[in-house]
């Protein structure tokens, strides 16, 4: 990273203790946690507490470009989530169109490329027109990429890849043996991008939640204690200088040197 590029960045973090951007994660990825408790907390709505969380997300995203890490995954809506209550569907659903309706122009002036994880054609028919729109829109960019979970669970997303695989393997593509980890990974969602580095849940639950399983693999785990309406780009900026000065040793002692057993 050139000097200048790293001056800039000091600039905009918010926390001191973020020293070195070059240790910044490639890939982060978020369960925004908590919206019921918060709405709970100040006795609105559940569908209230989502909407505040949708004004978190809007600052956090900002933040995330302003700080150039190359990936964003946020999980908005899981495979799950239709069992909540209808009218708690039906907001979520809501804010979904309104986000993008009012996010669509600045994310695509930044250079932000929009990618949907999961199955879109379970969606209504707005919201998936929506959905969409906004990847076609955005497809040539090559800043952030922002992966936006909806209708999202790994595990069907697994079944998809193992579908496809095995298509391919049938009509005769691609041969058993050549079936790696690398062609799992290519006919995930997030094909092509880095897997996730640091993986941050609000609210102090400490669960994956069927998120991203396969590119969670060697992620480093925040858990924040505040709900999610109330996290700040300050806390952002701790969960990433916290993941900094972790020791990534991906399965091998430090330094990477075997050590006789
Ligand atoms: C978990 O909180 C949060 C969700 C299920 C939805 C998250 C969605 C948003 C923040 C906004 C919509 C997204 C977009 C892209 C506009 P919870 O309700 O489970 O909280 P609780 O555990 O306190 O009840």
């Amino acid at each position: 990273m050139r000097a200048k590029q790293v001056r800039e960045l000091w600039k905009l973090r918010k926390t001191e203790e973020i020293v070195d951007p070059a240790r910044l994660p490639k890939h982060v990825a978020i369960i925004m946690d908590g919206n019921g408790r918060w709405a709970k907390q100040h006795r609105l709505s559940v569908s209230r507490g989502h909407r505040q969380g949708t004004e978190t997300l809007r600052e956090i995203i900002r933040h995330t470009d302003d700080l150039g890490i190359g990936a964003l995954s946020l999980y908005a809506f899981s495979t799950e989530n239709w069992n909540r209550p209808p009218e708690e569907v039906a907001a979520l659903m809501q804010l979904i169109l309104d986000f993008f309706a009012s996010e669509i122009d600045e994310l695509d002036r930044k250079n932000v490329r929009i990618l949907i994880l999961g199955d879109k054609k379970a969606l209504p028919d707005r919201q998936r027109e929506a959905l969409q729109e906004a990847e076609r829109r955005t497809a040539k960019n090559t800043g952030l990429r922002l992966n936006i979970a909806v209708n999202y669970g790994s595990r069907a997303e697994m079944v998809k890849a193992v579908r496809e695989i095995a298509a391919a393997v049938r009509d005769g593509e691609m041969t058993l043996e050549k079936i790696g980890e690398q062609t799992i990974s290519d006919h995930l969602y997030t094909a092509g991008q880095p897997e996730v580095d640091l993986m941050i849940r609000t609210s102090g639950e400490m669960r994956l939640s069927n998120f991203l399983l396969y590119q969670n693999a060697y992620a480093e785990f925040v858990f924040p204690e505040t709900l999610w309406p109330d996290f700040t780009v300050e806390e952002y900026d701790r969960c990433l200088a916290e993941f900094e000065g972790r020791n990534r040793r991906f399965g091998r002692r430090d330094g990477g040197e075997e050590e006789n057993p």
